[in-house]
């Protein structure tokens, strides 16, 4: 068996990981030769495809690596043309892959979809630190992302209390809020904003005042797809020819502004972008890689294809690729992570 490998859009904590597990299983039980394409499907789609074989030595020593040995990119897209897609077709052909392992994000998944949908055997693995596939309750990178908020929420603290301070904190997530939930439970934020659910600044101020007479100081863990009622997300850029070519950010100074504008205190803005997605994985990330790409291995060694490895209620199981492709995975109103936030008096930035 001839086996591809690439990883696709942002890169996450966990995807040496990841490649490391599909490949060693997959030598081990089935002696299947494995071949790293570069760059994601920029690798695939180029006029010659860029690949290299990769052997039990390559692929050792890189569990706790971050970023991705084969590169990777946010823009490549082999059905974005009838040109690119007929060349990743011939591509896959001549390099005679027997399946096609992607490992991606929600773009990534759709695009593996439809390479599935011409015929190419295709797994896919989630990864992304935004924790907002479909159907997997629990994606690589996260965890680490989390923890990286964590740290620095907590060091924000410090600076914010001795100063009395309003420190607003940005994270990344894009229209899910995970990260802001579980990292601004984690680093004890005062108010956590999300994307689901739009933010009243008068509230969030009235908060912020009411501290400055206790605590002095308060900090807000706002997630990039948070918005203000009646208001719209904060668009950083767009990246034209990604599959989603929106890229938020800037939130923390829009509500920075809008802050300063009603309290006392000096009030100030981090945005931690993308030390969020760099580094060696948590624990928790090498072991969720590990079994993600084991479990790639299986499903290609079964001849099961057009599929998704996925975490399912705390068990590796799989989904149809369709069933994820063009939705993401919001935090539910009901979470009860969002109920207890609550309970502790934690503000959301709404009235409830
Ligand atoms: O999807 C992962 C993610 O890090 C998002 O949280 C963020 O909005 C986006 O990617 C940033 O993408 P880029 O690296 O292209 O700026």
């Amino acid at each position: 068996m001839r086996i591809g490998i690439l990883t696709g859009g942002g890169d996450c904590p966990g995807l040496n990981a990841v490649i490391r597990a599909v490949a060693k299983s997959l030598m081990r039980q089935c002696q299947a030769e494995v071949i790293g394409i570069h760059d994601g499907f920029a690798g695939l789609m180029a006029s010659t495809p860029r690949s290299h074989p990769l052997d039990w030595e390559q692929v050792s020593g890189i569990l706790m690596r971050g970023g991705t040995i084969l590169g990777t990119s946010n823009r490549a897209n082999p059905l974005g043309n009838s040109a690119h897609l007929a060349q990743s077709l011939h591509n896959a052909r001549q390099l005679g892959l027997d399946a096609l392992v992607v490992i991606g994000g929600d773009g990534t998944m759709e695009i593996a979809h439809g390479l599935a949908e011409h015929g190419v055997p295709v797994v896919g693995v989630p990864k992304t630190i935004d924790n907002d596939i479909v159907g997997c309750e629990r994606s690589f990178g996260f965890d680490t992302a989390v923890a990286t908020v964590t740290d620095a929420l907590e060091r924000i603290q410090t600076t914010g209390q001795s100063h009395g301070r309003v420190m607003v904190v940005e994270t990344m997530g894009r229209y899910a809020g995970w990260i802001a939930l579980e990292a601004g439970l984690a680093g004890a934020a005062d108010v956590i904003l999300l994307p689901e659910i739009d933010y009243n600044v008068d509230l969030v101020a009235q908060l912020c005042r009411e501290r400055e007479t206790h605590q002095r100081f308060t900090v807000i863990c706002v997630g990039e797809g948070a918005k203000p009622q009646g208001g719209q997300m904060t668009v950083e850029r767009r990246i034209e020819g990604s599959p989603d070519p929106i890229r938020l950010g800037g939130v923390a100074h829009v509500l920075a502004a809008e802050l300063q504008a009603r309290v006392q205190s000096e009030v100030r803005a981090t945005v931690l972008g993308h030390v969020q997605r760099g580094g060696s994985p948590t624990p928790f990330d090498r072991v969720l890689a590990t079994q993600f790409g084991n479990q790639a291995a299986q499903l290609v060694m079964a001849g099961q294809f057009n599929r998704m490895v996925t975490l399912h209620q705390g068990q590796m199981a799989s989904i149809p690729l369709r069933d994820v492709a063009h939705q993401h995975r919001n935090v539910p109103l009901d979470h009860p992570l969002l109920q207890a936030a609550r309970q502790i008096g934690v503000c959301l930035g709404d009235a409830a």
